[in-house]
């Protein structure tokens, strides 16, 4: 069955190919008569695009994106707003030898048993790129949020075991990891770039906090705000586990501590990670989620081919080796695309 759409009220369809002309998204049930331009998506898109720094891909690509509807004299008119990116810098020979095999750690295996054919040339739809599409999605839903004071932010928790400690969300954007620890963020580097030394990859955490979600967001019993950021974010190639709050931590603790007491001015503390009942509390919500290290890699790994001969698979191509950096601002555009779309379901529920 189709799996390209998500959401309710505020609905969300990716299309494209890495390798094929163009990838995008049609982003039906925005509000009307909001100020929307191409600068409001490219700056996201500038934040998740390739070639941005020493720890990414080195592939260059601009990515400008183009409103081709939905937005007239620079407001959103309610009609759906679809917004395409032209792929232009693809060196699809980089993927000649690797279309007879399945490379390890890519759907190349599951999308040729499911699909019975696949679009090898830089991972085709299962490609970092078709977040492309989330992310113009998630600024639209952000600008949407923005006005109603709820602020997302995103940032690389932990690379290969070196931790963010502090939390100064000024310094995200201003190292190439973004971690809001700067302490932290040379130490993450250099393990970035240990690991393309060695031809190999490394994997991460990264956090996500939103403030100013009132309370009461969430539609039980199946379309939890947790359950739903959970697909959301678990909708993201690479993205591997997902915890709120106290998280996997909880199982160490007891009730005592674990519960978050209120008093007269609120909750005490946030073990919940600002979620109970799958319904929003009013307090930050909080949520990491864990990435796995870049499936491709230079060094030689065991695979088979079609025909179920092992081989020795190279992966050629140029590739990101930790995705934590990218998938920040994704995971912020998620994010941002599941709140709106339960806050306007909320909205519906209340008429
Ligand atoms: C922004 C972004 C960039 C990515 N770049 C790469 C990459 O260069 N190489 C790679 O092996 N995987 C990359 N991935 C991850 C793959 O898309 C993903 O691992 C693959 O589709 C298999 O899905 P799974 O890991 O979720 O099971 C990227 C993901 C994102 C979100």
């Amino acid at each position: 069955m189709s799996g390209s759409t998500y959401g309710k009220v505020f609905t969300i369809s990716t299309f494209g190919e890495s390798h094929g002309k163009a990838v995008g998204v049609v982003v039906d049930g925005v509000t009307p008569g909001v100020e929307l331009g191409e600068q409001d998506i490219q700056k996201d898109l500038d934040r998740r695009r390739p070639g941005q720094s020493s720890v990414t891909t080195p592939r260059r690509e601009a990515d400008a994106v183009h409103i081709m509807s939905g937005v007239f004299e620079g407001k959103t008119t309610g009609t759906p707003v679809m917004m395409i990116v032209y792929n232009e810098n693809q060196r699809s020979k980089d993927y000649d030898d690797i279309k007879d095999l399945f490379r390890p750690g890519h759907a190349d295996y599951t999308y040729s048993v499911k699909y019975d054919n696949r679009d090898y040339r830089g991972s085709g739809r299962a490609s970092g790129r078709e977040t492309i599409g989330r992310v113009a999605a998630g600024a639209v839903a952000k600008k949407l949020l923005a006005a109603k004071g709820i602020k997302i932010l995103a940032s690389t928790k932990n690379i290969g075991g070196v931790r963010a400690e502090k939390y100064c969300p000024d310094e995200i954007e201003k190292n190439i990891v973004r971690t809001a620890d700067p302490d932290a963020a040379p130490q993450m580097i250099d393990l970035i770039h240990k690991s393309i030394e060695v031809e190999n990859s490394i994997g991460g955490i990264v956090e996500c906090r939103i403030s100013g979600v009132p309370a009461g967001v969430g539609e039980p019993v199946f379309d939890k705000l947790d359950a739903e950021l959970a697909k959301a974010a678990l909708s993201i190639g690479g993205v591997k586990a997902i915890e709120f709050g106290a998280g996997f931590a909880a199982a160490k603790m007891t009730g005592k501590e674990h519960s978050d007491e209120m008093d007269s001015t609120g909750f005490k503390s946030n073990n919940a990670g600002g979620i109970i009942g799958g319904i929003s509390n009013g307090n930050e919500i909080v949520f990491r989620i864990a990435v796995k290290p870049t499936s491709s890699i230079s060094r030689p790994q065991n695979t088979i081919d079609l025909n179920g001969r092992e081989v020795v698979c190279e992966t050629r191509g140029r590739h990101d080796p930790c995705l934590c950096p990218r998938i920040v601002p994704v995971l912020e555009a998620m994010s941002a695309i599941v709140l709106i779309d339960l806050i306007k379901q909320n909205a519906a529920l209340q008429y």
